[in-house]
Protein backbone atom coordinates (compact mmCIF):
# COMPACT_ATOMS: atom_id res chain seq x y z
CA UNK A 1 0.00 0.00 0.00
CA UNK A 2 1.28 3.36 -1.19
CA UNK A 3 2.59 5.86 1.80
CA UNK A 4 1.28 9.64 2.12
CA UNK A 5 4.23 11.49 0.23
CA UNK A 6 3.55 14.96 1.78
CA UNK A 7 4.25 14.92 5.35
CA UNK A 8 7.37 16.95 5.90
CA UNK A 9 6.77 20.46 6.16
CA UNK A 10 9.31 21.23 3.28
CA UNK A 11 7.71 19.13 0.99
CA UNK A 12 4.20 20.56 1.35
CA UNK A 13 5.84 24.05 1.18
CA UNK A 14 7.86 22.57 -1.90
CA UNK A 15 3.96 21.40 -3.74
CA UNK A 16 2.43 24.63 -2.74
CA UNK A 17 5.33 26.35 -5.19
CA UNK A 18 4.41 23.81 -7.73
CA UNK A 19 1.25 24.33 -7.59
CA UNK A 20 1.32 28.68 -7.62
CA UNK A 21 3.81 27.70 -10.98
CA UNK A 22 1.34 25.36 -12.41
CA UNK A 23 -1.29 28.96 -12.04
CA UNK A 24 0.94 31.15 -13.33
CA UNK A 25 2.13 28.68 -16.36
CA UNK A 26 -1.55 28.37 -17.32
CA UNK A 27 -2.61 32.44 -16.94
CA UNK A 28 0.75 33.11 -19.17
CA UNK A 29 -0.07 30.63 -21.89
CA UNK A 30 -3.02 32.34 -22.33
CA UNK A 31 -1.11 35.03 -24.01
CA UNK A 32 0.68 34.62 -27.31
CA UNK A 33 3.86 37.14 -25.36
CA UNK A 34 4.09 35.35 -22.00
CA UNK A 35 3.24 31.57 -23.46
CA UNK A 36 7.19 30.71 -23.60
CA UNK A 37 7.56 31.92 -19.82
CA UNK A 38 4.40 30.36 -18.99
CA UNK A 39 5.92 27.00 -20.44
CA UNK A 40 9.38 27.53 -18.78
CA UNK A 41 7.66 28.17 -15.50
CA UNK A 42 5.42 25.31 -15.86
CA UNK A 43 8.13 22.89 -16.10
CA UNK A 44 9.70 24.47 -13.08
CA UNK A 45 7.15 23.48 -10.83
CA UNK A 46 7.38 19.79 -12.54
CA UNK A 47 10.44 19.63 -11.84
CA UNK A 48 9.88 20.69 -8.14
CA UNK A 49 7.85 18.22 -7.38
CA UNK A 50 9.64 15.46 -9.32
CA UNK A 51 12.25 16.63 -6.81
CA UNK A 52 9.96 16.57 -3.48
CA UNK A 53 8.72 13.63 -4.21
CA UNK A 54 11.59 11.52 -4.89
CA UNK A 55 13.53 13.44 -1.70
CA UNK A 56 10.61 12.97 0.61
CA UNK A 57 11.78 9.10 1.75
CA UNK A 58 8.34 7.38 0.99
CA UNK A 59 9.95 6.35 -2.28
CA UNK A 60 11.31 2.88 -1.78
CA UNK A 61 11.72 2.46 -5.25
CA UNK A 62 13.62 5.81 -6.59
CA UNK A 63 15.94 4.06 -8.90
CA UNK A 64 12.72 3.15 -10.83
CA UNK A 65 11.11 6.13 -10.82
CA UNK A 66 14.81 8.21 -11.94
CA UNK A 67 14.52 5.33 -15.22
CA UNK A 68 10.89 6.61 -15.74
CA UNK A 69 11.85 10.10 -15.77
CA UNK A 70 14.34 9.85 -17.92
CA UNK A 71 12.90 7.50 -20.93
CA UNK A 72 9.85 9.71 -20.12
CA UNK A 73 11.65 13.01 -20.97
CA UNK A 74 13.61 11.49 -23.59
CA UNK A 75 10.84 10.35 -25.32
CA UNK A 76 8.90 14.29 -24.62
CA UNK A 77 11.51 16.10 -26.21
CA UNK A 78 12.12 13.59 -29.00
CA UNK A 79 8.13 13.76 -29.53
CA UNK A 80 8.29 17.53 -28.86
CA UNK A 81 10.76 18.62 -31.01
CA UNK A 82 9.69 16.18 -34.36
CA UNK A 83 6.27 16.79 -33.91
CA UNK A 84 4.94 18.76 -37.20
CA UNK A 85 2.47 21.68 -36.13
CA UNK A 86 -0.53 20.22 -37.73
CA UNK A 87 -0.25 16.68 -36.18
CA UNK A 88 0.26 18.61 -32.78
CA UNK A 89 -3.23 17.40 -31.69
CA UNK A 90 -2.76 14.01 -31.65
CA UNK A 91 0.47 14.08 -29.70
CA UNK A 92 -1.25 15.93 -27.03
CA UNK A 93 -3.76 12.83 -27.57
CA UNK A 94 -1.26 10.01 -26.85
CA UNK A 95 0.28 11.93 -23.80
CA UNK A 96 -3.37 12.54 -22.53
CA UNK A 97 -3.96 8.88 -23.04
CA UNK A 98 -0.81 7.76 -21.55
CA UNK A 99 -1.68 10.01 -18.05
CA UNK A 100 -5.10 8.70 -18.11
CA UNK A 101 -3.47 5.46 -17.68
CA UNK A 102 -1.00 6.02 -15.57
CA UNK A 103 -3.51 7.64 -13.12
CA UNK A 104 -5.58 4.28 -13.38
CA UNK A 105 -3.05 2.09 -12.90
CA UNK A 106 -1.51 3.35 -9.83
CA UNK A 107 -4.96 3.47 -8.15
CA UNK A 108 -5.57 -0.22 -9.46
CA UNK A 109 -2.10 -1.09 -7.72
CA UNK A 110 -2.83 0.78 -4.64
CA UNK A 111 -5.91 -1.79 -4.30
CA UNK A 112 -4.56 -4.58 -5.37
CA UNK A 113 -1.37 -3.96 -3.27
CA UNK A 114 -3.90 -2.95 -0.12
CA UNK A 115 -6.31 -6.11 -1.01
CA UNK A 116 -3.13 -8.53 -0.80
CA UNK A 117 -1.92 -7.09 2.40
CA UNK A 118 -5.21 -7.69 4.30
CA UNK A 119 -5.82 -4.53 4.96
CA UNK A 120 -9.38 -2.75 4.29
CA UNK A 121 -10.18 0.71 2.73
CA UNK A 122 -11.86 3.74 3.97
CA UNK A 123 -14.69 4.36 1.79
CA UNK A 124 -13.63 7.70 1.10
CA UNK A 125 -10.26 6.33 -0.70
CA UNK A 126 -12.31 3.00 -2.17
CA UNK A 127 -14.37 6.03 -3.54
CA UNK A 128 -11.40 7.79 -5.28
CA UNK A 129 -9.90 4.49 -6.32
CA UNK A 130 -12.86 3.81 -8.89
CA UNK A 131 -13.14 6.90 -9.82
CA UNK A 132 -9.58 7.55 -10.78
CA UNK A 133 -9.79 4.14 -12.31
CA UNK A 134 -12.84 3.90 -14.54
CA UNK A 135 -11.63 8.20 -15.78
CA UNK A 136 -8.70 7.30 -16.52
CA UNK A 137 -9.24 3.83 -18.66
CA UNK A 138 -11.96 5.74 -20.41
CA UNK A 139 -9.28 8.24 -21.20
CA UNK A 140 -6.57 5.97 -21.94
CA UNK A 141 -9.10 4.05 -24.61
CA UNK A 142 -10.46 7.20 -25.76
CA UNK A 143 -7.03 9.06 -26.35
CA UNK A 144 -5.79 5.62 -27.80
CA UNK A 145 -8.79 6.43 -30.58
CA UNK A 146 -8.07 10.00 -31.05
CA UNK A 147 -5.34 9.40 -31.89
CA UNK A 148 -5.52 6.34 -34.23
CA UNK A 149 -7.76 8.86 -36.15
CA UNK A 150 -6.04 11.81 -36.42
CA UNK A 151 -2.57 9.95 -37.48
CA UNK A 152 -5.15 8.44 -40.18
CA UNK A 153 -3.88 4.70 -38.65
CA UNK A 154 -7.88 4.01 -38.63
CA UNK A 155 -10.53 6.11 -40.63
CA UNK A 156 -11.39 9.17 -39.34
CA UNK A 157 -14.66 8.65 -39.75
CA UNK A 158 -17.65 8.74 -37.27
CA UNK A 159 -17.80 4.45 -36.56
CA UNK A 160 -20.90 3.18 -35.36
CA UNK A 161 -23.27 0.14 -35.48
CA UNK A 162 -27.17 -0.21 -34.50
CA UNK A 163 -27.77 0.13 -30.54
CA UNK A 164 -24.43 2.00 -29.88
CA UNK A 165 -26.12 3.91 -27.63
CA UNK A 166 -27.96 1.10 -25.66
CA UNK A 167 -24.47 -0.87 -25.77
CA UNK A 168 -22.66 2.18 -23.78
CA UNK A 169 -25.81 3.14 -21.57
CA UNK A 170 -25.46 -0.77 -20.50
CA UNK A 171 -21.40 -0.71 -20.41
CA UNK A 172 -22.03 2.17 -17.86
CA UNK A 173 -24.37 0.62 -15.91
CA UNK A 174 -22.21 -2.12 -15.72
CA UNK A 175 -19.20 0.02 -14.17
CA UNK A 176 -21.77 1.52 -11.69
CA UNK A 177 -22.58 -2.50 -10.42
CA UNK A 178 -18.47 -2.94 -10.27
CA UNK A 179 -17.92 0.24 -8.67
CA UNK A 180 -20.71 -0.19 -6.12
CA UNK A 181 -19.18 -4.07 -5.45
CA UNK A 182 -15.51 -2.26 -5.05
CA UNK A 183 -16.64 0.30 -2.44
CA UNK A 184 -19.45 -1.26 -0.78
CA UNK A 185 -18.73 -4.77 -0.83
CA UNK A 186 -14.57 -4.93 -0.77
CA UNK A 187 -14.99 -5.72 -4.21
CA UNK A 188 -11.66 -7.96 -5.18
CA UNK A 189 -9.21 -8.50 -7.90
CA UNK A 190 -12.17 -9.56 -10.03
CA UNK A 191 -14.49 -6.71 -9.84
CA UNK A 192 -11.40 -4.31 -10.04
CA UNK A 193 -10.65 -6.02 -13.60
CA UNK A 194 -14.09 -6.17 -14.77
CA UNK A 195 -14.54 -2.19 -13.83
CA UNK A 196 -11.12 -1.80 -15.72
CA UNK A 197 -12.39 -3.54 -18.63
CA UNK A 198 -15.89 -1.73 -18.70
CA UNK A 199 -14.33 1.63 -18.41
CA UNK A 200 -11.80 0.62 -21.43
CA UNK A 201 -14.93 -0.13 -23.68
CA UNK A 202 -16.65 2.76 -22.88
CA UNK A 203 -13.47 4.86 -23.74
CA UNK A 204 -13.84 3.11 -27.01
CA UNK A 205 -17.36 3.57 -27.60
CA UNK A 206 -17.18 7.12 -26.57
CA UNK A 207 -14.82 8.47 -29.17
CA UNK A 208 -15.42 5.99 -32.38
CA UNK A 209 -18.51 7.21 -33.67
CA UNK A 210 -16.88 10.81 -33.24
CA UNK A 211 -15.33 12.41 -36.80
CA UNK A 212 -11.78 12.81 -36.92
CA UNK A 213 -12.33 16.66 -37.58
CA UNK A 214 -14.47 16.98 -34.08
CA UNK A 215 -11.39 15.43 -32.78
CA UNK A 216 -9.51 18.59 -30.99
CA UNK A 217 -12.68 19.08 -29.02
CA UNK A 218 -13.00 15.48 -27.75
CA UNK A 219 -9.26 15.24 -27.09
CA UNK A 220 -9.68 18.92 -24.70
CA UNK A 221 -12.62 16.94 -23.30
CA UNK A 222 -10.34 14.05 -22.49
CA UNK A 223 -7.93 16.15 -21.42
CA UNK A 224 -10.05 17.41 -18.37
CA UNK A 225 -10.63 13.68 -17.60
CA UNK A 226 -7.00 12.59 -17.41
CA UNK A 227 -7.00 15.80 -14.93
CA UNK A 228 -9.80 14.51 -12.83
CA UNK A 229 -8.19 11.03 -12.52
CA UNK A 230 -4.79 12.15 -11.56
CA UNK A 231 -6.80 14.12 -8.65
CA UNK A 232 -8.38 11.04 -7.24
CA UNK A 233 -5.50 9.17 -8.00
CA UNK A 234 -4.36 12.07 -5.69
CA UNK A 235 -6.87 11.39 -2.68
CA UNK A 236 -5.56 7.61 -2.94
CA UNK A 237 -1.68 8.38 -2.30
CA UNK A 238 -2.59 11.30 -0.47
CA UNK A 239 -0.43 13.44 -2.72
CA UNK A 240 -1.52 16.98 -2.27
CA UNK A 241 0.28 18.25 -5.82
CA UNK A 242 -1.15 15.28 -7.78
CA UNK A 243 -4.51 16.87 -6.30
CA UNK A 244 -3.50 20.68 -7.61
CA UNK A 245 -2.13 19.62 -10.69
CA UNK A 246 -4.75 17.12 -11.23
CA UNK A 247 -7.85 19.70 -10.81
CA UNK A 248 -6.30 22.56 -12.50
CA UNK A 249 -5.89 20.33 -15.94
CA UNK A 250 -9.58 19.13 -15.08
CA UNK A 251 -10.41 22.76 -14.78
CA UNK A 252 -8.58 24.04 -17.89
CA UNK A 253 -9.57 21.21 -19.74
CA UNK A 254 -13.34 22.25 -19.12
CA UNK A 255 -13.08 25.49 -19.50
CA UNK A 256 -11.60 24.78 -23.00
CA UNK A 257 -14.20 22.16 -23.78
CA UNK A 258 -16.74 24.75 -23.14
CA UNK A 259 -14.88 27.62 -25.57
CA UNK A 260 -14.05 25.99 -28.36
CA UNK A 261 -17.41 24.57 -28.24
CA UNK A 262 -18.54 27.84 -28.35
CA UNK A 263 -16.59 29.14 -30.86
CA UNK A 264 -17.87 26.45 -33.50
CA UNK A 265 -21.20 27.60 -32.05
CA UNK A 266 -21.83 23.63 -31.21
CA UNK A 267 -22.51 22.09 -28.18
CA UNK A 268 -20.53 19.76 -26.91
CA UNK A 269 -23.55 17.78 -26.67
CA UNK A 270 -23.50 17.61 -30.72
CA UNK A 271 -20.02 17.47 -30.77
CA UNK A 272 -20.44 14.29 -28.99
CA UNK A 273 -23.57 12.67 -30.70
CA UNK A 274 -24.14 14.18 -34.16
CA UNK A 275 -21.73 12.94 -35.77
CA UNK A 276 -21.52 15.78 -37.16
CA UNK A 277 -17.85 16.57 -39.09
CA UNK A 278 -17.53 13.48 -40.32
CA UNK A 279 -16.92 15.14 -43.57
CA UNK A 280 -14.85 18.25 -42.38
CA UNK A 281 -12.40 18.95 -44.72
CA UNK A 282 -13.96 16.74 -47.60
CA UNK A 283 -17.01 18.14 -48.41
CA UNK A 284 -18.76 18.58 -52.48
CA UNK A 285 -17.28 21.40 -54.40
CA UNK A 286 -19.80 24.37 -53.70
CA UNK A 287 -22.98 24.16 -55.25
CA UNK A 288 -24.34 28.10 -54.61
CA UNK A 289 -24.23 30.14 -57.59
CA UNK A 290 -22.46 34.07 -58.59
CA UNK A 291 -19.59 34.55 -60.65
CA UNK A 292 -16.54 33.90 -59.01
CA UNK A 293 -13.62 36.47 -59.97
CA UNK A 294 -9.86 34.96 -60.43
CA UNK A 295 -6.85 37.03 -60.16
CA UNK A 296 -3.20 37.11 -61.01
CA UNK A 297 -0.59 37.34 -58.48
CA UNK A 298 0.72 40.50 -60.44
CA UNK A 299 -2.77 42.08 -59.77
CA UNK A 300 -3.02 41.31 -55.74
CA UNK A 301 1.45 42.18 -55.48
CA UNK A 302 -0.23 46.18 -56.81
CA UNK A 303 -2.97 46.25 -54.75
CA UNK A 304 -0.90 45.78 -52.25
CA UNK A 305 1.49 47.73 -52.54
CA UNK A 306 -0.99 50.96 -52.67
CA UNK A 307 -2.54 49.69 -49.54
CA UNK A 308 -2.88 51.66 -46.69
CA UNK A 309 -3.80 49.27 -44.10
CA UNK A 310 -3.80 44.91 -44.76
CA UNK A 311 -5.18 42.67 -42.98
CA UNK A 312 -4.32 39.15 -43.25
CA UNK A 313 -6.82 36.49 -42.06
CA UNK A 314 -4.79 33.13 -41.35
CA UNK A 315 -6.83 30.08 -41.75
CA UNK A 316 -5.86 25.91 -41.82
CA UNK A 317 -5.13 25.99 -45.41
CA UNK A 318 -1.86 28.33 -44.21
CA UNK A 319 -0.92 25.52 -41.63
CA UNK A 320 -1.03 22.55 -43.89
CA UNK A 321 1.21 24.99 -46.65
CA UNK A 322 3.06 25.45 -43.99
CA UNK A 323 3.42 29.39 -45.83
CA UNK A 324 4.21 31.42 -41.97
CA UNK A 325 7.58 32.17 -42.83
CA UNK A 326 6.69 33.55 -46.54
CA UNK A 327 3.49 35.39 -45.15
CA UNK A 328 5.88 36.96 -42.60
CA UNK A 329 8.61 38.22 -45.19
CA UNK A 330 5.40 39.55 -47.51
CA UNK A 331 4.56 41.61 -44.32
CA UNK A 332 8.08 42.64 -43.79
CA UNK A 333 8.21 43.79 -47.41
CA UNK A 334 4.62 45.44 -47.19
CA UNK A 335 5.49 47.47 -44.25
CA UNK A 336 9.12 48.68 -45.65
CA UNK A 337 6.89 50.55 -47.96
CA UNK A 338 4.90 52.27 -45.76
CA UNK A 339 1.71 49.92 -45.44
CA UNK A 340 0.57 49.09 -42.09
CA UNK A 341 -0.20 45.38 -41.46
CA UNK A 342 -2.61 43.17 -38.79
CA UNK A 343 -3.01 39.78 -38.52
CA UNK A 344 -7.07 38.80 -37.63
CA UNK A 345 -7.01 35.89 -35.24
CA UNK A 346 -10.25 34.10 -35.28
CA UNK A 347 -10.55 30.84 -32.22
CA UNK A 348 -11.21 28.51 -34.05
CA UNK A 349 -8.96 28.97 -36.85
CA UNK A 350 -6.65 25.78 -37.95
CA UNK A 351 -7.48 22.47 -36.40
CA UNK A 352 -6.40 22.91 -32.68
CA UNK A 353 -6.46 25.87 -29.95
CA UNK A 354 -4.32 28.80 -30.48
CA UNK A 355 -3.19 26.92 -34.11
CA UNK A 356 -2.86 30.39 -35.55
CA UNK A 357 -1.04 32.24 -33.17
CA UNK A 358 1.94 28.93 -32.55
CA UNK A 359 1.82 29.25 -36.69
CA UNK A 360 2.72 33.09 -36.60
CA UNK A 361 5.31 32.48 -33.72
CA UNK A 362 7.38 30.20 -35.71
CA UNK A 363 8.01 32.79 -37.93
CA UNK A 364 8.50 35.42 -35.44
CA UNK A 365 5.30 37.25 -36.41
CA UNK A 366 5.32 40.44 -33.78
CA UNK A 367 2.87 39.85 -30.86
CA UNK A 368 1.73 43.49 -31.51
CA UNK A 369 0.49 42.58 -34.70
CA UNK A 370 -1.57 39.89 -33.74
CA UNK A 371 -5.25 41.21 -33.03
CA UNK A 372 -8.22 39.03 -31.84
CA UNK A 373 -11.72 38.41 -33.46
CA UNK A 374 -13.09 41.28 -31.18
CA UNK A 375 -10.18 43.82 -31.64
CA UNK A 376 -10.10 43.42 -35.19
CA UNK A 377 -13.76 43.53 -36.58
CA UNK A 378 -14.41 47.24 -36.30
CA UNK A 379 -10.98 47.62 -38.12
CA UNK A 380 -12.66 46.07 -41.60
CA UNK A 381 -14.54 48.72 -42.45
CA UNK A 382 -11.46 50.69 -43.07
CA UNK A 383 -9.08 48.20 -44.17
CA UNK A 384 -7.75 48.42 -48.28
CA UNK A 385 -6.91 45.11 -48.92
CA UNK A 386 -7.81 41.71 -46.38
CA UNK A 387 -5.81 38.89 -47.30
CA UNK A 388 -7.66 35.47 -47.15
CA UNK A 389 -4.78 32.78 -46.32
CA UNK A 390 -6.48 28.93 -46.49
CA UNK A 391 -9.32 30.45 -44.08
CA UNK A 392 -13.02 29.39 -45.02
CA UNK A 393 -15.74 28.89 -42.42
CA UNK A 394 -14.29 31.55 -39.84
CA UNK A 395 -14.74 34.06 -42.63
CA UNK A 396 -17.86 32.77 -43.71
CA UNK A 397 -20.96 35.27 -43.47
CA UNK A 398 -23.22 32.18 -44.15
CA UNK A 399 -22.65 32.31 -40.28
CA UNK A 400 -24.71 35.18 -39.95
CA UNK A 401 -27.82 35.17 -41.91
CA UNK A 402 -28.18 31.27 -43.14
CA UNK A 403 -30.47 29.30 -40.27
CA UNK A 404 -29.85 26.00 -41.39
CA UNK A 405 -26.10 26.30 -41.39
CA UNK A 406 -23.86 23.70 -39.39
CA UNK A 407 -21.98 27.40 -38.67
CA UNK A 408 -24.92 29.73 -38.16
CA UNK A 409 -24.60 31.84 -35.25
CA UNK A 410 -20.38 31.20 -34.87
CA UNK A 411 -19.10 34.76 -34.46
CA UNK A 412 -16.76 34.95 -37.73
CA UNK A 413 -14.29 37.72 -38.99
CA UNK A 414 -16.14 40.48 -40.81
CA UNK A 415 -13.91 40.46 -44.03
CA UNK A 416 -16.79 41.10 -46.19
CA UNK A 417 -16.93 44.87 -44.68
CA UNK A 418 -13.63 45.75 -46.35
CA UNK A 419 -13.32 47.64 -49.25
CA UNK A 420 -11.70 44.65 -51.43
CA UNK A 421 -10.88 40.99 -50.10
CA UNK A 422 -8.36 38.05 -51.77
CA UNK A 423 -8.40 35.10 -51.00
CA UNK A 424 -6.06 32.26 -51.74
CA UNK A 425 -6.98 28.61 -51.46
CA UNK A 426 -6.50 26.11 -54.07
CA UNK A 427 -9.97 25.70 -55.45
CA UNK A 428 -13.96 26.20 -54.77
CA UNK A 429 -13.87 23.66 -52.40
CA UNK A 430 -15.51 24.30 -48.69
CA UNK A 431 -13.36 24.15 -45.53
CA UNK A 432 -13.91 22.24 -42.68
CA UNK A 433 -17.59 22.51 -42.10
CA UNK A 434 -18.40 21.40 -45.72
CA UNK A 435 -20.53 24.61 -46.32
CA UNK A 436 -19.95 27.02 -49.79
CA UNK A 437 -18.94 30.54 -48.68
CA UNK A 438 -21.08 33.51 -50.25
CA UNK A 439 -17.90 35.57 -49.73
CA UNK A 440 -15.95 34.03 -52.82
CA UNK A 441 -19.00 35.42 -55.04
CA UNK A 442 -18.75 39.36 -53.58
CA UNK A 443 -17.96 41.45 -56.15
CA UNK A 444 -15.25 42.89 -53.95
CA UNK A 445 -13.41 39.36 -53.71
CA UNK A 446 -10.76 37.85 -55.66
CA UNK A 447 -9.70 34.60 -55.84
CA UNK A 448 -6.05 33.87 -56.22
CA UNK A 449 -5.80 30.36 -56.74
CA UNK A 450 -3.16 27.74 -55.82
CA UNK A 451 -1.49 26.37 -52.76
CA UNK A 452 -0.99 28.96 -50.21
CA UNK A 453 3.18 28.68 -50.30
CA UNK A 454 3.79 29.17 -53.42
CA UNK A 455 1.19 32.05 -54.12
CA UNK A 456 3.04 33.99 -50.85
CA UNK A 457 6.35 33.55 -52.33
CA UNK A 458 5.08 34.73 -55.83
CA UNK A 459 3.89 37.63 -54.34
CA UNK A 460 6.76 38.06 -52.20
CA UNK A 461 8.75 38.87 -55.69
CA UNK A 462 6.09 40.78 -57.25
CA UNK A 463 5.79 43.20 -54.49
CA UNK A 464 9.17 43.79 -54.80
CA UNK A 465 9.08 44.48 -58.42
CA UNK A 466 6.22 47.51 -58.18
P1 LIG B 1 -11.37 25.76 -43.03
O1 LIG B 1 -12.74 26.33 -42.98
O2 LIG B 1 -11.19 24.34 -42.70
O3 LIG B 1 -10.81 26.07 -44.50
C1 LIG B 1 -9.51 25.84 -44.83
C2 LIG B 1 -9.35 26.14 -46.29
O4 LIG B 1 -7.95 26.04 -46.56
C3 LIG B 1 -10.04 25.16 -47.20
O5 LIG B 1 -11.21 25.72 -47.76
C4 LIG B 1 -8.98 24.78 -48.25
O6 LIG B 1 -9.48 25.09 -49.55
C5 LIG B 1 -7.81 25.68 -47.92
N1 LIG B 1 -6.53 24.99 -48.05
C6 LIG B 1 -6.18 23.77 -47.63
N2 LIG B 1 -4.91 23.49 -47.96
C7 LIG B 1 -4.44 24.59 -48.62
C8 LIG B 1 -3.21 24.92 -49.20
N3 LIG B 1 -2.17 24.07 -49.22
N4 LIG B 1 -3.07 26.14 -49.77
C9 LIG B 1 -4.11 27.01 -49.79
N5 LIG B 1 -5.30 26.74 -49.26
C10 LIG B 1 -5.47 25.54 -48.67
O7 LIG B 1 -10.36 26.57 -42.09
P2 LIG B 1 -10.59 27.78 -41.10
O8 LIG B 1 -11.22 28.93 -41.80
O9 LIG B 1 -9.27 27.94 -40.40
O10 LIG B 1 -11.68 27.26 -40.07
C11 LIG B 1 -11.41 26.25 -39.13
C12 LIG B 1 -12.55 25.28 -39.08
O11 LIG B 1 -12.14 24.14 -38.31
C13 LIG B 1 -13.79 25.86 -38.42
O12 LIG B 1 -14.95 25.34 -39.02
C14 LIG B 1 -13.66 25.33 -36.99
O13 LIG B 1 -14.90 25.25 -36.33
C15 LIG B 1 -13.05 23.96 -37.24
N6 LIG B 1 -12.34 23.40 -36.08
C16 LIG B 1 -11.46 24.17 -35.40
C17 LIG B 1 -10.83 23.67 -34.29
C18 LIG B 1 -9.88 24.56 -33.55
S1 LIG B 1 -9.77 24.38 -31.98
N7 LIG B 1 -9.18 25.46 -34.17
C19 LIG B 1 -11.05 22.37 -33.88
C20 LIG B 1 -11.92 21.57 -34.63
C21 LIG B 1 -12.56 22.10 -35.74
P3 LIG B 1 -8.86 24.34 -50.83
O14 LIG B 1 -9.01 22.89 -50.58
O15 LIG B 1 -9.70 24.86 -51.97
O16 LIG B 1 -7.43 24.78 -50.95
Amino acid sequence: MSETIAAAPWITLTYLVTGICFILGLKWLSSPSRARQGNQIAAVGMVLALAATVLSGAIHTVGDIVIGVVVGAILGVVGARRVKMTAMPQMVAIFNGAGGGAAALVSMMDFLQTERGGFAFTPDVAVAIALSTVIGSVSFAGSIIAFAKLQEIMSGRPVAFPGMRIVSALVLLFIIVMAVLIIGFGGGDGALYALVAAALALGLLIVLPIGGADMPVVISLLNSFTGLAAAFTGFVLGNDVLIISGALVGASGTLLTQLMSKAMNRSLFNVLFAGVGAGGGQAAASTAGGAVRSTTVDDVATMLAYAGQVIIVPGYGLAVAQAQHNVRELADALEKRGVTVKYAIHPVAGRMPGHMNVLLAEANVPYTQLFEMEQINPEFPRTDVVLVIGANDVVNPAARTVRDSPIYGMPILDVDKAKSIVVLKRSMRSGFAGVDNPIFYDPKCAMLFGDAKDSVVKLVGAVAKV
